[in-house]
C-alpha cells in the first residue's frame, strides 16, 4: 500500500528526543509511505515513491497530515465500577486524596473489581480501548491495580493479554499491585511491601511465562505518594523487582515531592510518571538518566488544579519528555491523547511539534516500544494516522474534537 501526497508526512525518524532537541518531526511535504503486511518499506517525497513503487495500490492523502500512531504509555484503562459519585464530592470540596483515605477512590475500584469475572473486565474495558484507537491511539500501555491481591492482579492481566490478542490496539502491560494500601494491610503497610516483595512478584515471574510466552515481562510501577507508598517502600519494590529481572515504572510527585523521580533514576526505571511537584534537584538527576518524564495533564485538568508538570525544567535538564492521557477512573477518563497535547500546549508551554514528538517517539521509549513503534522508519510497524487536516499545528491548536480520519494498525486500515 502507498499512502501518497501527504500535505505533510511526519516521520519522526530519528529515535527518542532529549532536552531541547524535543519537536524535531521530520517533516516531508507531499510525503508518501509504502508499507507492505505489517512493515513500513519506504518513506519519502510522492514522486519519489510513485517512480519505485508504480504497481502499488494507492491511497492519497491531499490536505492531510500523515504521522505515527499515537503511543499512550500510562493508562489505567481496566477497571470495573463506577466513581462519577466521586467526581460530585470533589466539585464540593473533598480531596482526591482524603476520598481515598476514607476507603473510596482507588479503594472503591478495588471493591467492585476484585469480585469481577474475566468476562466482566473485558467487557467494561474493551469499548475504552476502542475509544482510545478511534482517537488515533495505535499503541496504549495498561496498568493492572484494582486487585491489590495476587489472584485478582493476575486476572486483570489474562483480561489484558485476551484484550491485546483481539486487537487492533496493542497493548504493553505494567503491573500495579502498589497502587494502594489494601483494606486488609491499612494498619500495616509494611507488611504488604514485605509480601508483595516476597511472594507476589516471584508468583508473577513464575505466572507470566506461562500465560505470555510471546511477551517481555510486564514493567512493576508503584505509587509513590504520601497515603499510599513511602519513597522507602517505593524503593524496596522496585528494588526487587528489578532483581527479579522486571522493568520498572513509578507514579511520582503527584500531590507531593517524595523523591520517586531520583529513585526511579537511581534504579535505571523506564520512566517517572506524573512529575507536579517534583523539585528542581529531581529534575536535574532524571534529565541525565535515561528514564523518560511521563506529563499527564489530563490529570490536574480532572482534579481541576492548577499546577502542572514543568516541562521546559524537564528540557533544560536534558529529560526525554513524554505524554500520556493517564486515563483512569478517578483523576481523568480520558481516551483521547490529542486532548492531552492541548493541555500540554497550553499549560506546560509546549509548541504543537514538541507535543506530538513527546506523544509519539518518545512515548514509545516509556515503555519500551521505541523499536517497534512512535515513528515512520523503514522496518517499523505501519501503525499510522491520516488526519483531515493539512498542517499538524491543529494538534494542540484544536481540542473536542477529533482530527483522526483513518488508522493504520499492523498495516490494516481502519476508517474513523
Ligand atoms: O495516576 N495516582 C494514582 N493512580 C491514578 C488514579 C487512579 C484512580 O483514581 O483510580 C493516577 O492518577
Ligand atoms: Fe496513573
Amino acid at each position: 500500500m502507498l499512502i501518497h501526497s501527504a500535505s505533510q508526512l511526519l516521520t519522526l525518524a530519528g529515535g527518542p528526543q532529549r532536552g531541547h532537541d524535543l519537536g524535531r518531526l521530520g517533516i516531508i511535504p507531499n510525503g508518501a509511505v509504502v508499507f507492505r503486511d505489517q512493515t513500513i518499506l519506504a518513506v519519502g517525497p510522492t514522486a519519489e515513491l510513485r517512480q519505485a513503487y508504480p504497481n502499488e495500490p494507492c491511497l492519497d492523502a491531499s490536505d492531510k497530515v500523515v504521522m505515527p500512531g499515537f503511543v499512550d504509555p500510562h493508562t489505567h484503562a481496566i477497571w470495573v465500577g463506577d466513581r462519577a459519585a466521586e467526581f460530585e464530592m470533589r466539585l464540593q470540596g473533598k480531596s482526591y486524596m482524603e476520598i481515598l483515605a476514607a476507603g473510596g477512590g482507588i479503594l472503591s475500584t478495588v471493591h467492585a473489581t476484585r469480585t469481577a469475572s474475566l468476562g466482566k473486565m473485558m467487557a467494561e474495558t474493551r469499548p475504552r480501548l476502542w475509544n482510545m484507537f478511534n482517537f488515533g491511539t495505535t499503541t496504549a500501555e495498561v496498568k493492572t491495580g484494582y486487585g491489590l491481591r495476587a489472584a485478582v492482579e493476575l486476572r486483570m492481566l489474562q483480561a489484558l493479554l485476551a484484550l491485546n490478542a483481539e486487537g487492533p490496539l496493542e497493548l504493553g502491560f505494567t503491573f500495579l499491585g502498589a497502587h494502594a494500601i489494601p483494606p486488609e494491610y491499612n494498619q500495616c503497610p509494611d507488611e504488604y511491601v514485605d509480601v508483595m516483595c516476597e511472594t507476589i512478584l516471584p508468583i508473577l515471574l513464575e505466572w507470566w511465562p506461562h500465560h505470555a510466552p510471546d511477551f517481555h515481562l510486564p514493567f512493576v510501577d508503584v505509587f509513590c505518594e504520601r497515603g499510599a507508598f513511602s519513597l522507602e517502600h517505593s524503593r524496596r519494590l522496585l528494588s526487587r523487582a528489578k532483581e527479579l529481572g522486571f522493568p520498572t515504572k513509578i507514579h511520582a510527585d503527584e500531590f507531593e515531592n517524595l523523591g520517586g523521580a531520583s529513585l526511579a533514576a537511581e534504579i535505571g526505571s523506564a520512566s517517572a510518571d506524573h512529575l507536579v511537584k517534583t523539585s528542581i534537584e529531581d529534575i536535574t538527576t532524571l534529565g541525565k538518566s535515561n528514564t523518560v518524564a511521563v506529563a499527564l495533564p489530563c490529570t490536574p485538568f480532572g482534579l481541576s488544579e492548577h499546577l502542572y508538570t514543568p516541562a521546559q525544567a524537564i528540557l533544560d535538564a536534558g529529560g526525554i519528555l513524554a505524554l500520556a492521557t493517564d486515563l483512569n477512573p478517578g483523576t481523568a477518563w480520558c481516551e483521547n491523547m490529542q486532548f492531552s497535547i492541548a493541555l500540554a500546549c497550553r499549560y506546560m508551554r509546549l509548541t504543537p511539534a514538541q507535543a506530538i514528538a513527546a506523544a509519539t517517539i518518545n512515548s514509545a521509549q516509556a515503555i519500551h516500544m521505541a523499536d517497534r513503534v512512535g515513528s515512520l522508519e523503514p522496518g517499523k510497524q505501519a501503525d499510522l494516522l491520516m488526519l483531515h487536516v493539512a498542517d499538524y499545528r491543529h494538534l494542540g491548536y484544536r481540542f473536542g474534537s477529533n482530527l483522526v480520519q483513518t488508522v493504520v494498525k499492523k498495516g490494516r486500515i481502519y476508517p474513523v
